[in-house]
């Protein structure tokens, strides 16, 4: 049986740190701050957002939500962007994604202040990351790295192959895996016999949002299984990308979902917010 990669532990771990970080930056008259823009209704970004804005509340993190209506134009938004760009008391600013198809997500996330830039997603900050220079990494690859890295699962010198290539995940998730000296391989919805490659994979990673995706015939023996998934199944129960029941029994170490990767990208969310206000506060912290 596969040993569980327990995100959900980890991150609290984490949090207990970041309390801690977060008191002393306090203590020399640092108070981090993230904004969280949401436009339009989307009932599963609300819950990510809740559960964002409850993990800022227990580690001490202010926290201020903007919701605009679905009706929003791209000039609004950028408005309402540039606007928190330039308050000096918000450190991270965050679009919650997906935003309606009207308005141009690229041009929303180009737009954020790349000193801001939390989630990682603005060109520039994509660009250091492919250039393995300091920037905000993407929560959910900075996620899988540290879960990784926390269990001692060795990522250099293995093959990583990742299922999915969205600009919020797979694409950074290369990157990252790069930096870490891994052999990549990346399939996406027109690769051809998919199984092919998922099962010359040391560590899996499946980020494609298709409830029970992988089997157990595709995976070899002894492999790592990531699952970034969030679907609901038949049964209305969340479910990941991965067939967990079958392929707990074949894997090495499998993440669950729930419990897996999400808390860890929130955790790491965390770390980017707190980064940003020591960057943006050096004078402060005598640095
Ligand atoms: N939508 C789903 N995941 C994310 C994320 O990590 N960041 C943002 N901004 N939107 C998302």
């Amino acid at each position: 049986m596969a040993i569980l990669l327990d995100g959900k532990e980890l991150a609290k771990k984490i949090r207990e740190n970041q309390k801690e970080e977060v008191i002393n930056l306090k203590k020399n008259g640092v108070f981090p701050k993230l904004a969280v823009i949401m436009v339009g209704k989307n009932s599963a970004s609300e819950i990510y957002v809740r559960n964002k804005s409850k993990v800022c509340n227990e580690i001490g993190i202010d926290f201020n939500e903007y919701l605009l209506e679905e009706k929003t134009t791209m000039k609004e938004l950028k408005k309402l962007i540039t606007t928190l760009n330039e308050k000096n008391d918000i450190n991270g600013i965050l679009l919650q994604s997906p935003i309606p198809s009207g308005l141009n997500i690229n041009e929303a996330f180009e737009c954020i202040s790349p000193t801001k830039d939390v989630d990682g997603f603005h060109p520039e900050n994509i660009g250091k990351l492919c250039l393995g220079q300091d920037t905000f990494v993407s929560c959910t690859p900075y996620g899988i790295v540290k879960i990784l890295e926390e269990y001692n699962i060795q990522i250099k010198g293995k093959h990583v192959v990742i299922l999915g290539r969205s600009n919020i995940v797979g694409k950074p998730l290369i990157q990252c895996m790069l930096n870490k000296d891994a052999t990549v391989t990346v399939c996406h919805s027109k690769t051809t016999e998919i199984e092919k490659h998922t099962k010359m994979a040391d560590i899996l990673i499946v980020a494609i949002g298709k409830p029970n995706f992988v089997t157990k015939d595709m995976v070899r023996q002894g492999c790592t299984v990531i699952d970034v998934g969030i679907n609901r199944n038949q049964d209305g129960k969340i479910c990941g990308d991965v067939d967990f029941k079958e392929i707990e029994k074949v894997a090495s170490y499998i993440t669950p979902v729930p419990g897996g990767v999400g808390p860890m990208t929130i955790a790491m969310l965390m770390n980017n917010v707190i980064k940003s206000a020591k960057n943006q506060n050096k004078k402060n912290l005598g640095a």
